[in-house]
């Protein structure tokens, strides 16, 4: 495949690209024009095999006509309703359909379900549905955020208070928030298969700040099960585990952000499922409509719903919501979606293809500059080595020739991340794995 020809692209220079090197992208663009099953076609008609659920959010692969004929039934009905102080059917329906799949078993499931426009907007409804609980019951000075080095909670904020991205960081000021240290420990852990063996210990970060700071000061630590964003970073056995008991131990809530996790990415329906943790609260968007229309949910126990449901029945609980919030297409989009996980057993079927996934991502351990390979569910990361005195600069290259030859893989900084449609096929998990290979060969 050639470079996008000129004819094809339109102008430019208007769209102010997100999360893009703007100048760089302009003067070698890569133009996306169709989507079908596992596969992109670009402007010019190239087939590009998607191995990253376009950005960790088309589960169920694209072009889903079950969730098209939804949406465009769904405008032509109701196009758009408020839910402040009203409401329409389709969103409670949808909050109900989302909490029968809620983790948590009968006795805490997390079934109170409030409705955002993405990721970023849970994360920070999620921050503020903690603070407004603590204060509910009793414990106001309850308003810092524990988050984590390396984690990414989306783009507001709160989101990048608590989470731990330098560069997401530097320039914006921040709530009131610590963090524990990341989980990342190639030295102890390169190539582990699954969850590493080594770094529980790194939980004990969260009891470090609570004398650090006192409980009394701390509303919720909010994790990431799996982080994606930071280039597949794994806990170790039992950490999380570990982050529940201390968390109980001091009044803490305990929130997952399974905004990448969420709908079957590990094999599971939830992160929270994967791993027999419940939290207090989960974050989710992306996989929630199949990434066809924007939108984003968090669940919460009924212990924190309730706790908000005080005061007079006229008072309005949480002084929070969207324009957006249990958008009427949004939720025709996911209650298709769910029919489409439901039926074809998505929710679960990443667990079937896991063992194959895993070995087919580390055969290509001893190709130049590999220095680890990590892999859950249907998630997977291979990491370079940097070159001196260019961060990133490798990974972008293979990046750029594996698009080139007809694959969409995903970097941040010198770690390649993949993470295919919950549809993928042994035989296209095989082409991933041929087609990266080789690009690791020819930029060695
Ligand atoms: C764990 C996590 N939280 C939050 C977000 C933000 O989601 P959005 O981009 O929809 O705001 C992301 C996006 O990748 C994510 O991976």
């Amino acid at each position: 495949m050639d470079q996008i020809s000129k004819t094809n692209a339109p102008v430019l220079e208007n769209f102010w690209m997100p999360f893009t090197a703007n100048r760089q992208f302009k003067a070698t663009p890569r133009l996306l024009a169709a989507a079908e099953g596992m596969y992109y076609t670009d402007v010019d008609g190239h087939q590009v095999l998607d191995g990253t659920a376009g950005l960790w959010c088309c589960n169920a692969g694209h072009g889903r006509k079950k969730i098209a004929h939804a949406v465009e039934r769904q405008l032509a009905t109701l196009d758009y309703a408020p839910t402040f102080q009203m409401g329409h059917p389709i969103a409670f329906d949808f909050a109900s359909k989302l909490a029968a799949n809620a983790p948590g078993g009968p006795e805490a499931k997390l079934d109170r379900i409030f409705f955002t426009g993405s990721g970023s907007e849970s994360v920070d409804t999620a921050l503020k549905i903690a603070i407004a609980y603590q204060r509910a019951i009793g414990q106001g000075t309850r308003t810092r955020i524990i988050g984590r080095e390396k984690g990414y909670h989306g783009v507001g904020f709160g989101g990048i208070s608590v989470g731990g991205l330098v560069n997401n960081r530097r320039v914006f000021p921040q709530i009131p928030a610590d963090h524990m240290r990341h989980t990342l420990d190639i030295e102890r852990n390169a190539f582990s298969k699954g969850l590493p063996a080594h770094g529980v210990e790194l939980a004990d970060d969260l009891e470090r700040l609570v004398q650090l700071h006192g409980a009394e000061t701390i509303a919720a630590v909010i994790v990431e099960p799996m982080s994606g964003s930071a280039g597949v970073v794994l806990p170790a056995k039992g950490y999380l585990e570990k982050l529940r008991a201390t968390a109980d131990k001091h009044g803490i809530l305990l929130i997952f952000d399974e905004v990448i996790t969420g709908f079957g990415r590990l094999g599971t329906p939830f992160a929270a499922d994967y791993f027999g943790v419940v939290p207090d609260l989960i974050t989710t968007a992306k996989g929630i409509t199949n990434g066809s229309i924007p939108m984003g949910a968090v669940f919460a126990s009924r212990k924190v719903y309730d706790g908000l449901m005080v005061g007079p029945d006229n008072a309005i609980e949480l002084f929070h919501g969207y324009t957006y919030s249990g958008h009427p297409v949004a939720c025709a989009a996911g209650l298709a979606t769910l029919e489409i996980y439901e039926e074809e057993g998505l929710l679960t079927r990443a667990a079937d293809l896991a063992e194959y996934w895993q070995e087919a991502l580390h055969s290509l351990k001893g190709l130049p500059h590999v220095v680890d390979i990590r892999n859950l569910g249907l998630v997977g990361a291979v990491e370079l080595a940097s070159r001196d005195g260019a961060p990133g600069t490798r990974a972008y290259d293979i990046f750029v020739d594996c698009f080139n030859k007809g694959l969409l893989i995903r970097v941040t900084g010198d770690i390649i991340a993949l993470s295919p449609p919950l549809i993928i096929e042994k035989s296209q998990i095989d082409t991933i794995v041929s087609i990266l290979g080789d690009a690791l060969k020819r930029a060695a």
